[in-house]
Order: structure tokens, then sequence, then C-alpha cells
């Protein structure tokens, strides 16, 4: 079969793809498979690259600075080395490719807005292109953190206490006041988070409320709508979900273990740091059980296809509250996903390929 691998994109989590795109490409079997990379720019050409995993220069393990991504969610590419400069220019900015050319499935290797929310599954739905992972709906949802949580309480799934804040409520000396109401009632520290990003792009924490409206403006630049999470104490832990023919299944789960020098599980912490994630987590046999079953009630509970990452407290009274979901998490050699389904026994290259084989058939 013929896969189109498009990575990149427009979302602020521009690198990350990149990165996770670099590790794919070498994972992919190419008796098995032809490969067409295709990637997207900041702002939004679709170029073919030639099919060099080594070319995606800025993989080789480096990221690049917070700043840097910082600007180039502004729109201006940033990054030391464009992955896609030299290549076939498929479109002008923002508009959608002329062709894709005649693929068999799409691997959207995209994370954050414009990709991992929907946007790309509606136009791959319309060109009647399989493609792997969940679909519109789904898609938008998990990237919704407001709108997961509204799913998920509807499913009866326990969520952690929040409250949005709309940017015509927050564009008002009246709005202001009752949303700041609101969040003091939800008690600090809160988490202050772009309703779409990913991450930890745009989040800050806020112990003290005179912080509060810089963590909101630093929020907006990403994502208008902005949600506010109460600070849990608990340990925080995640678990694969992928589609096998009899259904979703969980991997073993992880925990992120975030050290003192990092005041949460944020993108340096994330990306930079990467001795954060223990895997298997040191769980009971209860808890693993019952962790795995909730990732794939989650996963359910929106209608997921392919694959997703669930992320979960657990709290300190033993209950649990279900954090977010990421119907595509990161797969660099170094995030969580593909270490966690490795750990359960399945590696990244029959990873890859099952993720390709459920999308075509
Ligand atoms: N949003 C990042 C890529 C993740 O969840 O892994
Ligand atoms: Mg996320």
């Amino acid at each position: 079969p013929r896969v189109a691998v498009v990575f990149g994109g427009r979302s602020s989590e521009h690198p990350i793809s990149v990165v996770t795109a670099g590790s794919v490409l070498r994972a992919l079997d190419r008796e098995k498979y032809e490969v067409l990379p295709i990637g997207i720019t900041t702002d939004g050409r679709w170029a073919l690259t030639a099919d060099e995993p080594s070319r995606m220069a800025i993989t080789d393990g480096r990221l690049p600075a917070v700043e840097e991504i910082a600007e180039s969610s502004e729109g201006q590419v940033a990054l030391p080395v464009s992955p896609v400069s030299r290549d076939v220019v498929l479109s002008e900015p923002g508009s959608v490719p002329k062709a894709l050319g005649e693929v068999d499935v799409v691997l959207p290797l995209l994370h954050g807005p414009w990709g991992e929310d929907g946007t790309l599954q509606g136009m791959l739905e319309l060109s009647g292109v399989p493609y792997v992972g969940s679909g519109v709906l789904s898609s938008a949802v998990g990237m919704d953190k407001e709108y997961t949580k509204r799913v998920l309480e509807s499913f009866g799934l326990p969520v952690g206490p929040y409250t949005v804040v709309r940017p015509r409520e927050w564009a008002t000396e009246e709005g202001r006041a009752a949303a700041r109401a609101r969040i003091a009632e939800l008690g600090y520290p809160v988490f202050v988070k772009p309703t779409r990003a990913g991450s930890s792009i745009g989040i800050t924490k806020v112990k003290d409320p005179a912080d509060l409206d810089r963590a909101i403006a630093e929020a907006q630049r990403h994502d208008p709508k902005v949600i506010v999470e109460k600070g849990l104490t608990g340990r925080e832990l995640e678990c694969g979900v992928l589609e096998f023919e009899d259904g979703p299944r969980a991997s073993l789960p992880a925990e992120v273990l975030v050290s003192e020098e990092f005041d949460f599980y944020d993108f340096e912490a994330k990306y930079i740091d990467s001795n954060e994630v223990r895997i298997p987590a040191e769980l009971t046999e209860d808890e693993t059980r019952r962790l795995r079953e909730v990732a794939v009630e989650v996963f359910e509970a929106l209608s997921c296809e392919g694959l997703a990452r669930v992320d979960v407290f657990l709290l300190e009274d033993g209950g649990y509250v279900v954090n977010e979901i990421n119907t595509m998490p990161g797969f660099t050699p170094i995030s969580a996903f593909p270490r966690m389904w490795e750990a359960t026994g399945v590696s990244y290259p029959e990873l890859v390929s099952r993720l390709i084989d459920t999308a075509l058939h």
C-alpha cells in the first residue's frame, strides 16, 4: 500500500510532529509500504519532501527551544531547519493540497489544531481517503478540553473541577469579575490552559490570584477560549489505547514523575528532560487493571478509532479523575505512547503497521 505520512502543520506543536514523523518514517517497513512524506509548513503550505528520514534534520533528538515554538505559533517559520524548504510545493499557504497523489491511506502525524482536531480528518473524509486515527467528531471533542470533560461527565466518567472563560466574557469588566469569582471558588492553585492546544504550550500554574490575568492572556495567545482547572494532588498516570481486530485495548500505564525543579509537567519537562516517565507505573494489580479499563472507557465514550493516549490522575484518596485524551499522541522516541506499547509487547514498527492496517480495513 501507498502511505502518505503527513506531518508538521500550522499548530504550535509543529516541531513535535516533525520529530514524531522522523521516527515513524524510520520505523516504516519499506518492503511492505510505499511511503510518501508530506510536510505542512507553519504557514500551511503542503510540500512533498524527499523520503530521507535523515533530512528531517531537526529530529535527531534535538528539539527547538520553547521560545522558538512560541514564535512559530505566531505564524512565523522559526525552526532552525525547515524540513520542507527545498521540496515540491503542493499548495499555497492556507489552502488544501491540489493533489495528495494516489494514496491508499494517510497517516496524519499532526498534533494540535488543523491536524488533530477534525479539520484535516474532514478534508480526508471529503476526499474519500482512508486515514489513521479518530474521525471528525472524536478528534474535535478530544482536542477541546472543555468538550472532552462535558462528554466524559455525561458518560459518568470522573473529571476534575474546572471552569471555562469564553472570550466574550473576558472582554468585559463584569465578565472578568464573574470569571475571577468562579476561579476563586475552585481554589488556588489552578492551571490556566488554552482549551485547544497541546504539549503544555500556553499553560500556566497560578498560585496567586494576582497572576491570573497574565496567565489568561498567555493562554489566549493560543486559543481565545480558556479553561481553568483546579490543581489536584495525586499521581499523574497515562495509558495508551490501540485498536485491535476485536476492539480497543489499553497498554500498561506510565507514571509521570515531575522532578522538583519543575513546577509541573510543562513543555521543558516533557521533551527536554526525558527521564520523567516511569514505564510501567508502579501500581497495585487492581490499580493497573482499573486504569486500563478507564482508558478504554474514555476511548469508547469519545468514539475514538485507531489510537489515543488517556491521561488520568490517581488521587490521594484512591479515586481518580480523567485529565485528558490525545487522539494523536506524541510518537517521538522519548514519548510515552510508543514506550508504553513496547513495555506491553508491541514494538514500535509493529505499532506503526498496526495503525496503518487498521485504517486500511
Ligand atoms: N500533544 C502531545 C503531542 C502528546 O500528547 O503527546
Ligand atoms: Mg495533550
